[in-house]
């Protein structure tokens, strides 16, 4: 199975996906490292610990990180999508039997990283603070992680141009400056953004059918989904479910062939009225844009199967 490290803001998505990777066969759920954004750090820690509690996960490290953007000041959670504490409705109790250790999120992911080289691939769904620091304390960690797959950005394909704002995705604006330090650092980042993850659609049924089919895992995603659902309807103006956003960098992990790909390197937008705007830089060749990414071309999800995405989360739980 596949090592990975769960880079987190759990809320409710983030839960949807974290149980994915709980239930399938090729990943090994090594750490779950929390972050602001969908709930304040302290919430989706606990939020964490309460999935490793209730699924058992004894081997799945639980590692606390940042409580804001590293140069922004700090956000609140994003209560109106995830409810007061992340999970909805759900009520979360304070973990008894399990506790997040002592090393923060970032230095834990560099010591992970430097004992276990190439063999650990980070997927991060919250906003990028934690890599960022990890990068800034430890280059080198650039050359020891295997893969970094994250659910970020909106390149304005499939008419996906941002969810926060009218031109940014949720996790790249809540700290822009972080997502550019790790969108142009030179490891290897395959970037699931709103283009794909915006076709993908869990709907009513599909949840109410894993409830009765997935056990507890159904259960959970159902409970959840309560409030997200409403979210969608009211808010959104999707009646008929949500949108699959963590579960498909997690669905990337396990069959990487439902995703076609684009290669060319990325920016981030990090201040002024486009903050948190993704571009990917195209070989055109009629124009030149200076100081664009140093390193590597980046790779952008630019689409999907999504009806196999939403089958394999199925078959999966
Ligand atoms: C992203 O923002 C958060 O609300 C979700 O958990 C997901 O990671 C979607 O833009
Ligand atoms: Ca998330």
């Amino acid at each position: 199975a596949k090592k990975i490290i769960f880079d987190t803001d759990i809320g409710i998505d983030d839960a949807m996906a974290a149980v994915f990777a709980i239930a399938s066969p090729e990943i090994d759920l090594v750490a779950m490292t929390t972050v602001f954004g969908n709930a304040t750090v302290e919430n989706a820690t606990r939020n964490a610990l309460h999935v490793k509690d209730k699924f058992k996960l004894t081997n799945t490290v639980i590692a606390k990180g940042t409580n804001k953007p590293i140069v922004n000041a700090y956000v609140d959670p994003t209560v109106m999508v995830h409810g007061i504490a992340g999970l909805g409705d759900v009520d979360v109790p304070v973990s008894t039997t399990c506790e997040a250790i002592d090393t923060p999120a970032y230095q834990y992911i560099i010591d992970s990283l430097k004992a276990d080289p190439n063999n650990i691939t980070l997927v991060a769904v919250g906003p990028l603070t934690n890599l960022a620091l990890a990068l800034a304390a430890c280059p080198e960690i650039t050359k020891l992680v295997k893969e970094v797959v994250i659910m970020g950005g909106a390149f304005g394909l499939n008419e996906a141009y941002g969810n926060k704002t009218s031109c940014a995705e949720a996790n790249v604006y809540l700290d822009p400056h972080a997502a550019d330090k790790v969108f142009t650092a030179d490891w290897p980042v395959v970037i699931v953004g709103l283009d794909v993850t915006q076709k993908c659609i869990f709907t009513h049924d599909f949840i109410d059918n894993l409830r009765t089919t997935a056990g507890e895992m159904g259960q959970f995603v159902w409970d959840v989904s309560r409030f997200y659902l409403k979210f969608y309807s009211e808010i959104v103006g999707l009646t008929k479910g949500c949108h699959v956003h963590d579960p498909s960098a997690i669905a990337y992990v396990i069959k990487p062939d439902l995703f076609t790909l684009r290669k060319g390197p990325v920016r981030v937008v990090c201040e002024g009225v486009a903050a948190g705007l993704t571009i990917q830089k195209l070989d055109r060749k009629r124009y030149h844009v200076d100081n664009w990414s140093p390193h590597r071309a980046q790779c952008v999800a630019v689409d999907v199967c999504n009806e196999e995405l939403v089958e394999l989360y199925r078959s999966t739980l």
